[in-house]
Order: C-alpha cells, then sequence, then structure tokens
C-alpha cells in the first residue's frame, strides 16, 4: 500500500505542476479537428450508383462477424446529413474535419473507368461546406473500405 501511496501522490504533484505552471492553455496556432471513416458515418450503401464494398459484402452475408450485429447500412447517414454534420462541426468550433472517400461511391466498378456523378457531387459538397464554413477539409483517400469487385479480382491487395 505504501508503493501505492507513493505513486499516488507522484501523480498529483505532476498533475499539479501541469496544470499550476501552464494556465491549462493550447499554444497558439494548435487546431482541433474530428475525423470519421466513411463506411462508419456515410451510411446510404446503395444509393445511385454506389458500387459494394467489402464491408456490405462482410456484414450482409456474415453479420455474425459483428458481435451486435448491427453494420454500416445507415449509420450516421452523413450521406444524406452532411449538412448538419457541418453545422455541428461549425458549433464544436473545429479547426479541421478529417474524412475519407468512400471507394466503390466515387468508383463503382473500383476503377476510373467511371466516376459516379453522385459521389462526387456528395464530397464536393462536404468540401465546399467546410471551406464555407472556414474548417479545413482533410482527406483520408483509403480507410479499408475496398470494392469488392477488386477483391474479387484475387490478390492484387
Ligand atoms: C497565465 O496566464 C496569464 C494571463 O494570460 C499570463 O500573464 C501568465 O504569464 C500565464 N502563466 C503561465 C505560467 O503561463
Ligand atoms: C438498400 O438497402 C436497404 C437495407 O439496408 C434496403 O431496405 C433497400 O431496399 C435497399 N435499396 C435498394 C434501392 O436496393
Amino acid at each position: 500500500s505504501s508503493i501505492f501511496e507513493i505513486n499516488v501522490e507522484v501523480v498529483r504533484s505532476l498533475l499539479c505542476s501541469v496544470a499550476y505552471g501552464s494556465n491549462l492553455t493550447f499554444p497558439p496556432g494548435f487546431k482541433f479537428g474530428a475525423a470519421s471513416a466513411s463506411y462508419q458515418v456515410e451510411g446510404a450503401w446503395n444509393v445511385s450508383d454506389k458500387g459494394e464494398s467489402i464491408w456490405d459484402r462482410l456484414v450482409h452475408t456474415k453479420p455474425e462477424a459483428i458481435m451486435d450485429l448491427t453494420n454500416g447500412d445507415v449509420t450516421c447517414d452523413s450521406y444524406h446529413l452532411w449538412e448538419r454534420d457541418i453545422e455541428m462541426a461549425t458549433e464544436l468550433g473545429l479547426h479541421f474535419y478529417r474524412f475519407s472517400l468512400s471507394w466503390p461511391r466515387l468508383m463503382p466498378t473500383g476503377f476510373s473507368n467511371k466516376i459516379s456523378e453522385d459521389g462526387q457531387k456528395y464530397y464536393n459538397n462536404l468540401i465546399d461546406g467546410l471551406l464555407d464554413k472556414g474548417i479545413e477539409p482533410l482527406v483520408t483517400i483509403f480507410h479499408w473500405d475496398l470494392p469488392q469487385s477488386l477483391q474479387d479480382l484475387g490478390k492484387l491487395f
């Protein structure tokens, strides 16, 4: 127990010196942001000409792979509610918002021979809307929602 008390005291004094010595302020230029991943927030897995992703295939053919049997079919529905997302980012005072592009939403076949107009419009709206509010868009090109068509082609990845 004495070791425990000593450790608590060490932690307490460290916390005190951090709290009282620094005013608990962030340095100038420090940026706050939020981050998301397309499969986890967009929903709208089958709207317009969006292609199927490996996540769509997995949760629909092996729902038991997810402990509580939920899936990303709807999630936060950011595909439809992106304007509210931007409002909330503004309300939070975020400096940047990092999101990822759904590959099969932008390229339904998996390849650049076909670019989805609706997919492109969705990301353009999101990016322009963020910029309008002075929020920096940061794009993750690939966050694991591989087009199922590429998975089916074999061992490309
Ligand atoms: C705490 O903030 C005050 C007011 O901004 C400033 O005058 C002071 O130097 C700060 N103290 C430290 C340790 O940064
Ligand atoms: C899209 O998927 C949902 C289930 O997530 C289903 O209810 C709906 O009928 C599907 N829509 C189309 C156009 O396939």
